[in-house]
């Protein structure tokens, strides 16, 4: 009679820890699946945070910089470069004759400076030594006074990353 009530309590004490066990799987399990979505619950889970929490900081952070400008030359179209050229038309020629600036077909690794005969400013030719690579271009481009300060050439620059690499595809397409 004992042993028998002792067992009839071990019994309903176990079986009501399990009801409880599977009564709380069971609701975790709901709350989980509509999460997540059920099947594939993990990869789910992982992309919806990493949108949520990862990608919209870099998109604003992207925007803010934009996109270097080694990407934007690779991708770069010398076609919009000749229309971009336009802002330079009044100064720099193309055909191998200078004007208020020196000529421009071949700047592209050319030496800076290195026209003969053309009055360079001395801020310039103090860098003669180094040449006019893309990335050099880019800078001066930017902001001409900046870069070579002192220049001659009064040109505000070019503040677009687009504007820039397409002009200077535009000068390495015209050798
Ligand atoms: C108002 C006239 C003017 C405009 C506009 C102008 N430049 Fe110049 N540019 C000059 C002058 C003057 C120099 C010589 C600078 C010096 O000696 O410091 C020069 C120098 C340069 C050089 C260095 C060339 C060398 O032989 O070292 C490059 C490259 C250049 N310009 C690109 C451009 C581009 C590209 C544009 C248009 C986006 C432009 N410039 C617009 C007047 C101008």
């Amino acid at each position: 009679m004992f042993d028998t009530m002792t067992m009839t309590k071990v019994t309903g004490a176990v079986c009501g820890s399990l009801l409880v066990f599977l009564l709380a799987g069971w609701a975790a399990e709901g709350i989980y699946a509509m999460d997540a979505g059920g099947h594939g619950a993990e990869g789910e889970v992982q992309q919806a945070y990493v949108i949520d929490t990862g990608a919209e900081p870099e998109t604003t952070e992207a925007a803010a910089e934009g996109p270097d400008f080694a990407t934007v030359l690779a991708s770069a179209d010398a076609a919009a470069g000749e229309k971009v050229f336009a802002k330079c038309k009044a100064c720099h020629k193309m055909d191998g004759v200078d004007g208020t600036g020196p000529h421009l077909n071949g700047v592209v690794d050319r030496a800076k400076a290195s026209i003969a005969g053309f009055g360079y400013s001395d801020s310039l030719v103090a860098m003669a030594a180094d040449k006019w690579t893309p990335e050099n271009l880019n800078a001066f481009l930017t902001n001409p006074k900046a870069y070579v300060p002192g220049t001659k050439m009064s040109f505000a620059g070019l503040p677009k990353v687009e504007d820039r690499a397409n002009v200077i595809a535009y000068l390495a397409a015209n050798p």
